[in-house]
């Protein structure tokens, strides 16, 4: 899809990962409304993109309150008054937290804000694109944790984010089988380790959900290590432009994933396939 012209919606497009797809998208001529929980990041990020003579501009979203969501919309279609014709659903928390440990505060926070955020995100725009018949996009960020699990989970860190994330890799699959056959693609954006500040995601927790916290596992996780933000962005609005579904940004660390769980998921099957003959 050509993306120049669009007025593209970036959610958590204030840091990291969001901003480079921001950046990127504004850099081939798109309008981009950076929405964020983070205002005052949003409206910083927009001005620095305007500083390069580019068009954006920041907004206040909260992925989890629908009036945000509607105060979105009609922000976006009415700042340059033109339609939206790309979504995406970028923004997204971590949380530490064996499968037993996460407290179920945590747990409903991730899966608020990492699931729900997407699907309101959708419900929120489809509706106006699939009516406005123009070529649209909605893109999701899943990340590499959606095609199995990483070896780098260690001790117990993600319980609830891998299994949150695995639930924006399959309701991605649907959009695409719902919108199969009309103006609107979907596309599910798969990261490997990108150097943001994911790790400190509890600065946003709501207060619902145990309010906010400084929380760094830096030490552990090496994040300036790991492909910049910007470069993540680079490449995921590539793969938009070549209309691709599934789309990645680091190449070995999603391949090793998905090659793992492929190996063991097959050979299980040809297990089972063996010892019951069919
Ligand atoms: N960094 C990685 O290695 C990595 C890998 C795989 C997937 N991802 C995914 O990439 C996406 C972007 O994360 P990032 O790594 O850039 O982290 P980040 O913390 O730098 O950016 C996340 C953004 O989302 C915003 N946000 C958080 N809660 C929000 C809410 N309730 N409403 C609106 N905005 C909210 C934050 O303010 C921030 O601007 C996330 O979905 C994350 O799960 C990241």
């Amino acid at each position: 899809m050509d993306v120049s012209g669009t007025v593209a919606v970036v959610t958590g497009g204030a840091s990291g990962i969001g901003f480079g797809i921001a950046a990127a998208l504004a850099r081939r001529g798109a309008k981009v409304v950076i929405a964020d929980i983070e205002t005052e990041r949003a409206l910083v990020a927009a001005e620095r993109l305007r500083d390069e003579g580019l068009e954006a501009t920041g907004v206040f979203l909260d992925v989890i309150d629908e009036a945000s969501w509607a105060n979105l919309a009609q922000v976006a279609a009415g700042h340059w008054d033109q339609p939206v014709q790309l979504l995406f659903n970028n923004a997204g928390v971590g949380a530490p937290g064996t499968v037993h440990g996460v407290s179920r505060q945590t747990w409903e926070w991730v899966f608020k804000v990492n699931v729900e955020g997407v699907y309101l995100g959708v419900r929120t725009f489809a509706p106006a694109m699939l009516a406005g018949g123009l070529p649209c996009r909605i893109v999701n960020t899943a990340s590499e944790h959606a095609l199995g699990l990483p070896d780098s989970v260690t001790g117990g860190i993600s319980a609830a984010y891998t299994s949150a994330k695995h639930a924006v890799m399959g309701y991605s699959l649907c959009m695409r089988r719902d919108f199969a056959g009309t103006n609107v693609s979907a596309g599910v954006v798969c990261p490997g380790p990108v150097a943001t500040d994911i790790w400190n995601s509890f600065r946003n927790r709501h207060g619902d959900f145990g309010g906010p916290r400084t929380l760094k596992v830096e030490g552990e996780v090496p994040m300036s290590r790991n492909l910049p933000g910007t470069a993540a962005g680079e490449r995921i609005v590539e793969q938009v432009e070549a209309d691709d579904f599934f789309i990645f940004t680091n190449g070995p660390n999603e391949a090793a994933v998905l090659e793992a769980f492929t190996a063991e998921a097959t050979a299980a099957m040809a297990a089972f396939r063996a010892r019951y003959g069919v």
